[in-house]
């Protein structure tokens, strides 16, 4: 009888390439990674003082200068905005929403990984603490 796990295994091995399974990576890749993290984060960072998300003139960084207050840290994490627990992104939208005035963007629209990418770079080093308030 074969276990669950060699099972596992097997269907893994049968199902992956063999690069994929060995995940390998160079210095020169993760510099190449790291430099797209950046760029998307500059992005972000622009983006928190771009009113064209909304659509009264108001921006991000006029109540959270340098992504202050955004805690992503805590998330997810009920939030009495959404009445749930919710992610980092749905508070973002309640923000484009309701100060900005304007509409909501998807979950993977590269406008929002930005504006994530550069709260979470602000606060590189806070511990996790999901739920916290
Ligand atoms: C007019 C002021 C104002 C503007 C402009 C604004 N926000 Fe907010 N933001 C708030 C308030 C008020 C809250 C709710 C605070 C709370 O209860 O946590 C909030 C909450 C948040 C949170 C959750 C904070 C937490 O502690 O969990 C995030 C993330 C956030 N805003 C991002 C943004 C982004 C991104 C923009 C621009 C698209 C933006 N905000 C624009 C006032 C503003």
């Amino acid at each position: 009888m074969i276990s669950r796990k060699t099972w596992t295994a097997l269907a893994l091995a049968a199902l992956l390439p063999v690069s994929a399974a060995a995940d390998e990576f160079t210095a020169a890749d993760v510099e190449r990674w790291q430099a797209q993290f950046d760029e998307v984060a500059a992005e972000g960072r622009s983006l928190w003082t771009d009113s064209a998300l909304g659509t009264n003139g108001v921006v991000c960084a006029q109540c959270h200068p340098n992504a202050a207050n955004t805690h992503p840290e805590t998330y997810p994490k009920f939030q009495k905005q959404l009445g749930r627990v919710g992610q980092l992104w749905e508070m973002i939208n309640w923000c484009i929403r309701n100060p900005l005035e304007g509409e909501n963007l998807a979950a993977d629209d590269p406008k929002m990984i930005a504006l994530q990418a550069y709260a979470y770079k602000e606060r590189r080093g806070v511990p996790l603490a999901p739920g916290k308030h």
